[in-house]
């Protein structure tokens, strides 16, 4: 069929929206049509050609939500018109990572995802007889995708799929650091570094677990407003001297947790320095420079602090996401004010532009 997606043709130019091929689903695949998908930084990110893992050309877009239109031979988990939100993070519920709680990270399709193409080592996508490969697996900046069954999760179809599109990224990795990887205790202090997608989803995160006390830490006074939103009761602009200004605030210790969500390695020093000596727990989301290295003093960890890392938030996805959509829909998740533009797929470079000029939290391209 034909459909219209935004290519990445050459790193550092703006994504040209164009007619390309798509192929059938085959088997354990799934034809998606996207209604909503957000601009995420990590699209932008590969779009630059920082990214030393990028290629072109390539369909990106990760954050997408959608309804299956039909399906591959042997695809048992979702059927035409199911509600999906798409996972970049995939859960094949059989690998041994899968079949363990202590971590998402599925090993079923992951080298071949990573190269660009689906799991049997081919594309759904063509131009003119050329390949285009697939970003993350999703490529859910076009009208219609074909994704593996084992990356979508099935939703409540009542839900907004403009708001739904959220967790299949940032929201979800904030929400999962906080609930999953650092499994916050109810009543403990909780500092989160960045007031972004990712650190919101953090704050709220703190606050469905029960966290008595919530400070976030921005630059910006605009989103340490929408931090108070989200269940923060305090905020901080964030500086050299943070540290000691979170330790005096806690009585001379520091936080219980502490959540990094910025991708600066110098805020991932400051957030396991504000971590409290004995039990306090550092827990770091954002995705630091090629190269870069977090630096600790490891008496800081001798004396019972730790550190761990969350890749989309320790989610398994096709359990959790639709489980996040159920309590956003029962209002114990505010999406409403992540979503600052809604655009057309011929705009999605302006999503980029706005993102760039930290106006709002999320551009959503809306399908129609
Ligand atoms: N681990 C994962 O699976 C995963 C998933 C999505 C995103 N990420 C990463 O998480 C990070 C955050 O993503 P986002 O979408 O929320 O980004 P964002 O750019 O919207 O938010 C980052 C925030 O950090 C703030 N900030 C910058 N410097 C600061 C400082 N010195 N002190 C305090 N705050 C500071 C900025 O003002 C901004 O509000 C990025 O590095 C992103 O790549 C990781
Ligand atoms: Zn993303
Ligand atoms: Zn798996």
């Amino acid at each position: 069929m034909k459909i219209r997606a935004a290519v990445l043709e050459e790193f550092a130019k703006p994504l040209e929206v164009q007619e390309l091929e798509l192929t059938e689903p085959k088997d354990g695949e799934a034809l998606v049509r996207l209604v909503a998908c957000g601009v995420c930084h990590t699209d932008m990110y590969t779009a630059s050609g920082v990214d030393p893992s990028g290629y072109s050309p390539t369909v990106l877009g990760h954050e997408g939500a959608g309804v299956v239109e039909s399906v591959g031979p042997g695809v048992v988990s979702v059927e035409p018109g199911d509600h999906v939100v798409t996972l970049f993070s995939p859960q094949c519920r059989e690998c041994i990572h899968c079949r363990d709680d202590r971590t998402n990270i599925c090993l079923a399709i992951r080298d071949q995802q990573g190269k660009g193409y689906l799991p049997d080592g081919t594309t759904r996508l063509q131009r003119d007889g050329e390949e285009i490969r697939h970003f993350m697996g999703t490529s859910t900046f076009a009208e219609y995708t074909v994704m593996p069954e084992i990356a979508l999760a099935k939703i409540n179809p009542e839900a907004p799929l403009e708001h739904a599109a959220l967790f299949a990224c940032g929201l979800s990795t904030g929400l999962g650091a906080a609930i999953n990887t650092a499994k916050v205790r109810e009543g403990s202090t909780c500092v989160v570094f960045g007031a972004g997608m990712v650190g919101l989803g953090a704050v709220a995160g703190c606050r469905l677990q029960g966290a008595e006390r919530i400070i976030c830490v921005d630059l910006s006074d605009d989103r340490l407003e929408l931090a108070k939103g989200q269940g923060a009761t305090e905020t901080m602009t964030g500086g050299d001297d943070v540290v000691e200004r979170i330790v005096e605030e806690t009585d001379g210790f520091g936080a219980d947790y502490t959540f990094e969500a910025t991708g600066n390695v110098g805020v991932m020093r400051q957030a396991v320095e504000a971590a409290r000596m004995g039990w306090g727990l550092a827990t770091v989301a954002g995705v630091a420079g090629k190269g870069e290295t977090l630096d600790i003093v490891p008496r800081l960890l001798i004396t019972g602090r730790r550190v761990a890392g969350s890749s989309f938030g320790g989610c398994k996805g096709r359990d959790q996401v639709p489980e996040f959509v159920e309590r956003a829909m029962a209002g114990d998740i505010d999406v409403a004010p992540f979503v600052s533009h809604k655009i057309t797929l011929d705009d999605v470079n302006r999503g980029f532009e706005l993102m760039e000029a930290q106006d709002g939290i999320r551009s959503v391209i809306e399908f129609n």
